[in-house]
């Protein structure tokens, strides 16, 4: 054969290939408002820079027919490609051939990808639409999904992983995801769940719709097993690109840094007088972090889950930073189960990837009651505290208000090596809130007090008293606790100062074969 003839076989095959399971099932695809595999790369990576692997491939099954019924590629796009000019490693589900189902050598190309990932140092993105295990391939095709989940379990702290759901992702299937770092979901085309509707009719009796089990608003809500829910693929591509954009390439780099333009020391007013006078009065913390971060940019994550800790990426001086921070306008800031894990979770993803920490507190403490007892908030409130103490990138905390109780020390505090504290003037640093203070300080004077304005009075003046000794920045700050007052119009400055002076900071944990996180 001439050469000639070789290329044109050669760009026929890529052609096929490039059809995946063929016309009629790439428009019913793009009818269901979903983009095609390639199509989806095309979206992510930089224009061009897409180069594939495995084109190729098919699978070697020959059981129910599957001998006469083959696709080039086998149902999965890999390869590796750029984003704003970074290499990253990526693998597409294919629906249309096969209904994007696992084979054993599909299997085999997403490990592939993984393992390159791996020696080279730099994030995957897997973007999952699929049926689940290819029924007809039985025992292969689960054991294909385990040698993903070992690669993705040995690449967690290494290289960032990221997961966008942009169809179904049923079964087993889902553990591929939830190993990741991230997952992101497109509301109304795609769902996850260890279960389907039927399933669950079967067996609870329960009737849901697919929507209601496991789409994107759902796990964004109620299970936080996402952290994106995009209003459509579009956003969702958009989304993992500005993610990536705060992430270094490895755990053994530093996040990039870009230039900004934003003045390091410009001073806001408004932050003056953001806090209410009265102490039980919200406030929208996510309007202290738009003001002090670069140019009021904020990757929030998590948005719609455990809203009353709020956590995210953001700039400062063009050094990405993770923010944690109490949200005093839902449930008065406080820390519950979901809030402690939201939060930990963030904060170890921070740790491993180098990611300094800035924490804004403003908290009232622990949620009370046997539904947080019962859940165990002793273990998972654990987690946070674990995550903080454990965590050895640079840490600066900021206390705005509140900081009572354990929830002080959890909140990054000096004694969990937070590196730089401050707090505004504004700040009350005590063991409880004056209210529960008095009644247990007081609680025999307050016994012989029959008459009503006379007990109101008492405890007023009390209070008072407690607030003017315990509830300031002055004691903490006396005790070395708290490193220096801060004017808040001026946060963002010293926010800067101290993580560029904090930016060689070294520390170590003790050499150990891992912890033992109370999960
Ligand atoms: C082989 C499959 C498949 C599968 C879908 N297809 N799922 N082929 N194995 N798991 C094929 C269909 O036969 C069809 O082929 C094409 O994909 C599109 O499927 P449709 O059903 O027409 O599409 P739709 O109506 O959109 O429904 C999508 C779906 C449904 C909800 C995903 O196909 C479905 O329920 N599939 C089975 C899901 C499942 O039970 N998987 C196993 C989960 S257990 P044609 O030729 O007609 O285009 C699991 C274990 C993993 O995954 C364990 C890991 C530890």
């Amino acid at each position: 054969m001439a050469i000639e003839d070789k290329i044109k076989e050669l760009m026929d095959m890529r052609a096929k290939a490039r059809l995946g399971g063929g016309e009629k099932r790439i428009e019913s695809q793009h009818k269901k408002g979903k983009y095609t595999a390639r199509e989806r790369i095309d979206l992510l990576l930089d224009e061009g820079s897409f180069e594939e692997f495995d084109m190729f491939v098919s699978h070697r099954t020959v059981d129910f027919g599957l001998d006469k019924q083959s696709y080039l590629s086998d149902g999965v796009v890999t390869g590796y490609g750029t984003i704003d000019g970074r290499l990253v490693y990526i693998f597409s589900q294919d629906f249309t051939v096969f209904g994007g189902s696992l084979s054993e050598m599909y299997a085999q190309k997403i490990c592939k990808v993984l393992d390159k990932a791996m020696k080279v140092g730099a994030p995957v993105i897997g973007i999952n639409d699929s049926g689940g295990a290819r029924i007809q391939e039985g025992v292969k095709s689960l054991g294909g999904y385990a040698d993903i989940f070992q690669r993705n379990i040995m690449a967690s702290g290494v290289i960032p992983q990221i997961s966008a759901i942009f169809g179904p992702c049923a079964g087993g299937a889902v553990y591929s995801p939830a190993l990741t770092d991230f997952t992101i979901m497109a509301k109304g085309t795609s769902y996850m769940f260890v279960t389907g509707p039927k399933v669950v009719k079967t067996v609870t009796g329960e009737i849901v719709t697919d929507e209601e089990l496991g789409g994107a608003s759902i796990h964004a809500s109620k299970s936080g097993v996402t952290h994106f829910a995009a209003e459509d693929e579009q956003e969702g591509i958009l989304i993992i690109r500005k993610l990536l954009s705060y992430l270094p390439q490895n755990n053994m780099e530093e996040p990039p840094i870009t230039s900004c333009d934003d003045p390091i020391d410009r001073l806001d007013d408004a932050l003056n007088q953001i806090i209410p006078e009265s102490p039980n009065k919200p406030y929208d913390v996510k309007d202290v972090i738009h003001s002090i971060v670069d140019y009021s940019e904020f990757l929030e994550v998590q948005r719609n889950y455990a809203p009353n800790i709020i956590t995210g990426f953001a700039k400062f001086n063009g050094a990405p930073v993770g923010i944690v921070a109490n949200q005093p306008s839902y449930l008065a800031g406080v820390l519950d189960i979901n809030a402690s894990r939201k939060a930990a979770r963030f904060v170890r993803f921070c740790d491993a990837f180098n990611i300094p920490i800035v924490t804004l507190v403003d908290v009232p403490g622990f949620l009370p009651g046997t539904a947080q007892e019962y859940g165990g908030i002793i273990l998972h409130g654990a987690k946070l505290l674990f995550a903080y103490g454990e965590a050895t990138v640079p840490k600066v905390t900021i206390i705005l208000r509140k900081a009572y109780g354990g929830a002080y020390d959890v909140m990054s505090s000096k004694h969990l090596r937070g590196d730089i504290n401050y707090a505004w003037p504004n700040a009350e640093i005590a063991v409880m809130g004056p209210k529960g203070a008095i009644e247990v300080l007081h609680a025999k004077e307050l016994n012989d007090i029959t008459d009503d304005a006379e007990r109101v009075k008492f405890i007023s003046e009390k209070e008072e008293e407690y607030k003017r000794k315990f509830a300031t920045p002055y004691v903490a700050a006396k005790y070395g606790y708290i490193d220096d007052v801060i004017e808040p119009r001026n946060t963002r400055f010293r926010v800067i100062r101290a993580l560029q002076m904090l930016s060689t900071k070294k520390d170590t944990n003790p050499p150990k074969k891992h912890s033992n996180i109370p999960l």
